[in-house]
C-alpha cells in the first residue's frame, strides 16, 4: 500500500515528487525517497519516517532534475529503515514500487547464485537486478522490462528509471492501481488520480498487465499480451482544493465536521426531492433479487452490517455481510440471482476486490458503493453507487462512513419499494426522515464540548467496552475500531445481549462502558444492560437521544443527549459522538491522529 509518483517534466521536478508524496501519504508513511537522473547519472535522497524526514535531507542536498520518480512506504518486507526505503538503485535501474512481489524469494537466490548482492531486505529489489541483469546482455529498456514483468508474480505498480535515458519513464501496472496524467508537454505516472491532481486533470488509467513508456510526447501502452493498447484519457473534476485542512488541526477533525455538508451531497444523489422518492443509480431490479452480499473490510464492514438491518427490515431482502478477506478464501455458496456489493471508501481494498471478483466470476450482478470512482472496484460492477463525500484523508474514515450508510439507507427504501413493501405515503415519509439527517448529524456534532470533557477520562483508560443494540451493535464495533486505531487504547465493540456470554468479565471500576442507546425498540434492554454493568462498579458514558434521556436509568456516570431521530437515520446521528471521543482521546494522548502508526489509508495488499 505504497504511494508511487513519476514525473517527465520540463523544469525541476524535485518540489513537485514531493508535494504529490504529500497526497500519497494517506497510502503509508513508514519512509519515503525521490530518484532522479542527474547528468545522465541516477541519483537518489531517502529517509526513514514521515515525508517531512525527506524534506529535511533534500533541502540540504537538493536533487536537481526534470525527470525523477517518487516512493512512499507501507513496509511489507524488510523494517522501515533507510536501506530498505524507496527508490531501489541497481545499477542503471532505479525502481519504486507498491505492492508484494510474491516469487521474490526464488528470484533473489537465482539472482545471488549469478554474483548479484543485495542491498536491502525487501522484495522489490529483485525487481531492479532482473532488470539490470536483462539490459546487462544488450537489450532495449523495453525489451528489457517486457523480459522482467513476465518473470514477476504477485501485486504491483512499479515507476522505473534507466540510466542514461534521460526523459523517460517505465510503467506496468498488475493489481495495484496506476493512473497516467497528460501534461503540456508533461507526462504524469502515479498510485492515484489524486496524486496527479496538482499538475493535470487529463488521466487515464492503466488496466492489469499493461506497461507503458512515458516520454514528453505521450506515453505507448501495451497491454499483457504486448499489443498496443489504447486507454481512454478522461478529464476529472480539480481535486487541488479539495486536499486543505482549513481551520482545523487535523484532517479527521474536518471530516467529521464536513458531515452534515457531506451526507446532504450523498442524499441529494440519492433522492427526487420533489418527488418525495429515492432515485437510486442503475437499472438493477430488486423485486428479482434473492439475496444481497455486501463484502467489505474495517468500516466499510460495519456501515455493511448497518445496512443489513436496514435492508432486510425494509425490503424483507436477505443480506449477509462479511469480511472480504474471510469471503475469498472459504469457498462461499453463491446463488445466481444474488448482487454483491462491494463496499469500499478507497475502490482499491485488495481483498475486497478480490471477493467481489469471486461473486462476478460466478455470474452474480455487482454494485460498488465507493468514494473513488475512477477506482479498480467501481470499473468492474454492473452499478456504481458513488458515496459524493469527496477525498477521505484521514487514515481513519468518518465521513466516507456515514456516507456509506447514507446510501445503504436510500438502497433500502429503494428495495422496499420495488419488492412493494412500502406504500407511496410511507416513502415520503421516510424520504423526509433521510432528507431530515444532515440537520440532526450537526446537531449532533455540537456536542463536541461535552464529549472533549468525557474523553479526559476515557484518555486515561488501558481498556474500553462499548455496547449496542440492533444498529447501534455495529456502531459499538465501529466506535471501538475508531479508539483503538488512533488512540491506541485497547477497546471492544460488543452486541450488548452478548454481556453476559463473556464480556461482562471485563468490567470494573477503571474500565469505562459506553453504551449506545438511542429510545429504539431497543432501548429498554440497552437499559437493563447498563443496570447490570453498574451494579458491577461499571462507568457508564450513556450515549443516547433526548428521548432516552427521559428514560435512562439512574447512575450512569456520563449521559450523553444526541438529538431524537427516527431509526431509521440514527446510525447516522450516532456516528458523530463517537467519532468525536475518539478524535478528542486521540489528541488529548498527544497521537498522530491523521496518520497513526501502521496503519495505511489504501490496502491494496492482502
Ligand atoms: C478504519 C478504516 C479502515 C477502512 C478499511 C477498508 O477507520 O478506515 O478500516 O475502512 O481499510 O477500506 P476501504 O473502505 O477503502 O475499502
Amino acid at each position: 500500500m505504497c504511494g508511487i509518483i513519476g514525473i517527465v517534466g520540463n523544469s525541476s521536478v524535485q518540489d513537485r515528487l514531493i508535494e504529490s508524496l504529500k497526497r500519497l501519504e494517506y497510502r503509508g508513511y513508514d519512509s519515503a525517497g525521490i530518484a532522479a537522473q542527474v547528468n545522465g547519472k541516477l541519483e537518489r535522497r531517502r529517509a526513514p519516517g514521515k515525508l517531512r524526514e525527506l524534506e529535511a535531507v533534500v533541502a540540504k542536498e537538493p536533487l536537481n532534475a526534470t525527470t525523477g520518480i517518487g516512493h512512499t512506504r507501507w513496509a511489507t518486507h524488510g523494517a522501515p529503515t533507510e536501506r530498505n526505503a524507496h527508490p531501489h538503485i541497481v545499477g542503471r535501474v532505479a525502481v519504486v514500487h507498491n505492492g508484494i512481489i510474491e516469487n521474490f524469494a526464488e528470484l533473489k537466490a537465482e539472482l545471488i547464485a549469478t554474483g548479484r548482492e543485495f542491498q536491502s531486505d525487501t522484495d522489490t529489489e529483485v525487481v531492479a537486478h532482473l532488470l539490470d541483469a536483462e539490459l546487462a546482455t544488450g537489450l532495449s529498456p523495453r525489451e528489457a522490462f517486457a523480459a522482467t514483468l513476465a518473470r514477476l508474480r504477485g501485486a504491483f505498480a512499479l515507476c522505473v528509471l534507466i540510466g542514461g535515458e534521460d526523459e523517460v519513464i517505465l510503467a506496468a501496472r498488475n493489481g495495484p492501481p496506476l493512473a497516467l496524467g497528460y501534461g503540456q508537454g508533461e507526462m504524469y505516472v502515479g498510485s492515484d488520480g489524486l496524486a496527479l491532481g496538482p499538475f493535470t486533470n487529463r488521466i487515464a488509467y492503466l488496466q492489469d498487465g499493461d506497461w507503458a513508456v512515458l516520454t514528453h510526447n505521450g506515453a505507448e501502452v501495451y497491454d499483457a499480451s504486448g499489443a498496443p493498447a489504447d486507454r481512454p484519457i478522461r478529464t476529472v473534476p480539480s481535486s487541488a482544493v479539495l486536499m486543505e485542512k482549513g481551520n482545523y488541526r487535523h484532517f479527521m477533525e474536518k471530516e467529521i465536521h464536513d458531515q452534515p455538508e457531506g451526507c446532504q451531497r450523498t442524499i441529494a444523489a440519492y433522492v427526487d426531492t420533489l418527488g418525495g422518492r429515492v432515485a437510486v443509480p442503475g437499472d438493477l431490479d430488486f423485486a428479482k433479487l434473492e439475496r444481497v452480499q455486501i463484502v467489505a473490510c474495517g468500516t466499510s464492514y460495519i456501515a455493511g452490517v448497518i445496512g443489513r438491518y436496514l435492508i432486510e427490515q425494509l425490503a424483507d431482502l436477505p443480506v449477509d455481510v462479511e469480511i472480504a478477506s474471510e469471503f475469498r478464501y472459504r469457498d462461499p455458496a453463491i446463488r445466481p440471482a444474488s448482487l454483491v456489493i462491494a463496499m469500499s471508501q478507497s475502490g482499491e481494498t485488495a481483498d475486497t476486490l478480490a471477493a467481489l471478483r469471486y461473486c462476478t466470476e460466478r455470474g452474480m450482478q455487482s454494485a460498488a458503493i465507493v468514494n473513488a470512482t475512477e477506482s479498480t472496484i467501481a470499473r468492474e460492477v454492473d452499478v456504481v453507487w458513488p458515496i459524493h463525500c469527496g477525498p477521505e484523508i484521514g487514515v481513519a474514515s468518518t465521513k466516507a462512513f456515514t456516507a456509506q450508510v447514507s446510501v445503504l439507507i436510500s438502497i433500502a427504501i429503494a428495495a422496499a419499494k420495488a419488492r412493494g413493501r412500502l406504500s407511496e405515503a410511507e416513502e415520503q415519509r421516510l424520504v423526509k426522515v433521510l432528507l431530515e439527517a444532515p440537520r440532526l448529524i450537526a446537531e449532533a456534532i455540537g456536542l463536541e464540548d461535552a464529549i472533549r470533557d468525557i474523553a479526559v477520562e476515557v484518555s486515561k483508560a488501558k481498556d474500553v467496552l462499548y455496547l449496542g443494540r440492533g444498529p447501534m451493535s455495529a456502531l459499538a464495533l465501529e466506535g471501538a475500531l475508531k479508539l483503538k486505531e488512533i488512540s491506541y487504547i485497547h477497546a471492544e465493540g460488543y452486541a450488548a445481549g452478548e454481556l453476559k456470554h463473556g464480556p461482562i468479565a471485563l468490567v470494573d471500576d477503571q474500565t469505562p462502558i459506553i453504551i449506545l442507546a438511542p429510545f429504539d425498540a431497543w432501548f429498554e434492554k440497552s437499559a437493563s444492560n447498563m443496570s447490570e454493568v453498574m451494579a458491577r462498579g461499571g462507568q457508564v458514558v450513556f450515549i443516547t437521544d433526548t428521548e432516552g434521556a427521559k428514560h435512562a436509568p439512574a447512575g450512569a456516570k456520563v449521559v450523553v443527549t444526541a438529538p431524537s431521530s427516527d431509526p431509521l437515520i440514527s446510525a447516522l446521528v450516532m456516528s458523530a459522538p463517537i467519532q468525536l471521543l475518539a478524535y478528542h482521546v486521540a489528541v488529548l494522548k498527544g497521537a498522530d491522529v491523521d496518520q497513526p502508526r501502521n496503519l495505511a489509508k489504501s490496502v491494496t495488499v492482502e
